[in-house]
């Protein structure tokens, strides 16, 4: 396969990009490499994909006018995974201007791109943050999901409503997932465990919210890369070509479209994960206890039946083997 990877120089698409070129198929990784956080962990990421002939890189943003349909035109790809967003929950509040302009133009964008070019398969990461201020666990994708509670996650809904208007209209095989709480070697300096662990080296105190009870699903990297190389390999049919898969099948009635969690379905407390860390670096925290700051949820449990009918595995690694990987990775990129 040729596969489009936007984001190639972000944490996820990093991994997926490795993964399948691993695999013998030719990749090309579009990125910004914008400065929300360390460009220089972005480079170093990219660095390892072009020492590879079967990945081309291209920097350059998505809301650049025409670089997409130019791009799709000369790569033809089978399939696109889209990854490039403005991500964070906090920083939304800070500057969402930044997700208007990623998330909102830059997928307008990659939609008429593709809508030009037609591919076998498009995926696009959304986030569990779509569930907004949902309380029924675990998070099905037949829950509604209408109230997001930052503009973040306002930005991701929009998307998968774009998203499901271009795979009715033009015919375009479509899956929209929900990421659930990603960490791994190569991981984002923004997300706790990073900080945490930068933190905790350097002797200084951590904030920890909601007093430590807030739960997360977390989702080990490899855990997450392997569900969507299995899902790329199952477009969802057009309507009336295939039933739904179950109960909580999402599959759209009028457009070859459907939403599935990426997560395991067992979350972890703050706490608890901060006890792994304690372990896997041989030194302990200093715990500042902090309220949950706006826009954050107490707890993410993904439903895992959509993914388990449709691609037979869901995420199983527990923390108390992701974290120590996540720490031996940052020990030797950072040597510390
Ligand atoms: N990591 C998680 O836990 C998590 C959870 C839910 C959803 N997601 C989603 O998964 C996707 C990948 O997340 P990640 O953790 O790898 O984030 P990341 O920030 O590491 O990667 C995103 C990449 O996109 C690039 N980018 C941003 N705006 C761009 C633009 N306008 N044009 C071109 N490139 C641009 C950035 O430079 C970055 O390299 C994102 O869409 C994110 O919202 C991630």
């Amino acid at each position: 396969m040729r596969v489009l990877v936007t984001g190639s120089a972000g944490f996820i698409g990093y991994h997926l990009s490795r993964r399948l070129l691993d695999e013998g198929h030719a990749v090309t990784g579009l990125d910004a490499f914008s400065d929300y956080y360390d460009v220089g962990l972005k480079r170093a990421r990219h660095a390892d994909l072009e020492a590879d002939p079967a990945f081309e890189a291209v920097e350059g943003r998505l809301e650049s006018p025409g670089l997409l349909r130019d791009l799709l035109a000369r790569i033809r790809p089978d399939i696109v995974v889209h990854l490039a967003a403005q991500a964070g929950v906090r920083y939304s509040l800070e500057n969402p201007q930044a997700y208007a302009d990623s998330n909102l133009i830059g997928s307008f964008n990659l939609l008429e791109a593709v809508r030009a070019h037609p591919v076998r398969h498009l995926l696009l990461a959304s986030t569990s943050s779509a569930y907004g201020g949902n309380t029924a666990l675990p998070f099905r994708e037949t829950d509604r999901a209408v109230s997001p509670l930052t503009f973040y996650a306002a930005s991701k809904l929009a998307m998968e409503a774009m998203a499901h208007s271009y795979s009715h209209l033009f015919a375009i095989p479509t899956t929209a997932f929900r990421f659930f709480t990603v960490y791994g070697p190569w991981g984002r300096p923004d997300m706790a465990l990073f900080l945490f662990t930068r933190k905790i080296l350097a002797g200084e105190p951590i904030e920890v919210f909601a007093g430590g009870a807030a739960e997360r699903d977390f989702t080990y990297i490899d855990d997450l890369v392997d569900a969507i190389r299995r899902l790329a390999d199952a477009p969802p049919s057009a309507p009336g070509a295939g039933g739904p898969v179950g109960p909580f099948d999402t599959l759209s009635s009028s457009a070859p479209y459907r939403l599935v969690n990426i997560g395991g379905g067992r979350p972890v407390r703050l706490d608890a994960m901060i006890d792994a860390l304690e372990r896997a670096l041989g030194c302990r925290a200093q715990r500042i206890l902090k309220p949950l700051p706006p826009g954050d949820v107490a707890r993410t449990e993904a439903s895992t039946e959509l993914l388990q009918a449709l691609v037979g595995h869901v995420p199983e690694t527990p923390i108390e083997t992701g974290i120590p990987a996540f720490v031996a990775w940052y020990r030797s990129y950072y040597g510390a």
